[in-house]
């Protein structure tokens, strides 16, 4: 057998978010958030076309979001429960980051795997906030979807899309655990 790095294994076999209702301040200053990002940056990648990319949301960015969910909202006709709640998750977040996937031009890479590229970045980020010891979690909501959010509140151009709002803060909460996938019912062996 190889040497195990155990500290990560123990680490990957424990994981798991903090919702983002429960995070409070403080939220990682920029040199905390920096090896954080630095390791999401090191997401896989076919053909290093780094398809993806980051949106810091901190102070009062995070409340100019809450309020174009809201304008969003009301565009789309959803209820107000669901306006308040998608609003809430920015304007208390303690510090919010934008996974953008960047779709890039490549006669070898289909989109496809840029976009997994993309989900695995957001993933990354989670798992490196999580065992810098701060709590996180990914969520999206149906603001991320719709494109007049995207262009107006993040500047995103059109062959960008939003992978994850990974938000991050200081855990209030540990969340208890969370029923996971039956191996056997989802594993397949073959050796022949
Ligand atoms: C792409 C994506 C979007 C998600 N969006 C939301 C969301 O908007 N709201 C929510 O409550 N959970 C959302 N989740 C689920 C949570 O991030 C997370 O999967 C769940 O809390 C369990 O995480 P854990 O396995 O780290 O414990 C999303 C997950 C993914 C992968």
């Amino acid at each position: 057998m190889p040497p195990a790095n155990q500290a990560a294994l123990d680490f990957l076999l424990s994981r798991r978010s903090r919702p983002a209702k429960t995070l409070r301040a403080p939220a990682p200053d920029r040199a905390a958030l920096l090896p954080i990002l630095t390791a999401a940056a090191r997401t896989p990648d076919h053909g290093k076309l780094e398809p993806w990319r980051f949106i810091v949301l901190e102070g009062a960015a995070l409340t100019r979001l809450a309020s174009a969910v809201e304008t969003t909202g009301a565009r789309l006709g959803k209820p107000d429960e669901d306006i308040t709640k998608a609003a809430s998750a920015f304007a208390d977040s303690p510090l919010c980051v934008a996974v953008v996937e960047v779709q890039k031009d490549s006669p070898k890479i289909p989109p496809i795997e840029q976009t997994y590229s993309a989900g695995a970045a957001c993933l990354a980020l989670l798992n490196a906030a999580l065992a810098a010891g701060w709590g996180a979690n990914w969520l999206s909501g149906w603001a991320s979807h719709d494109r007049g959010f995207l262009t107006d509140a993040l500047g995103l151009q059109p062959h960008e899309s939003l992978a994850g709002f990974i938000h991050i803060g200081t855990e209030g909460a540990v969340p208890p655990e969370r029923p996971r996938p039956d191996l056997d019912a989802i594993t397949e062996w073959v050796s022949e």
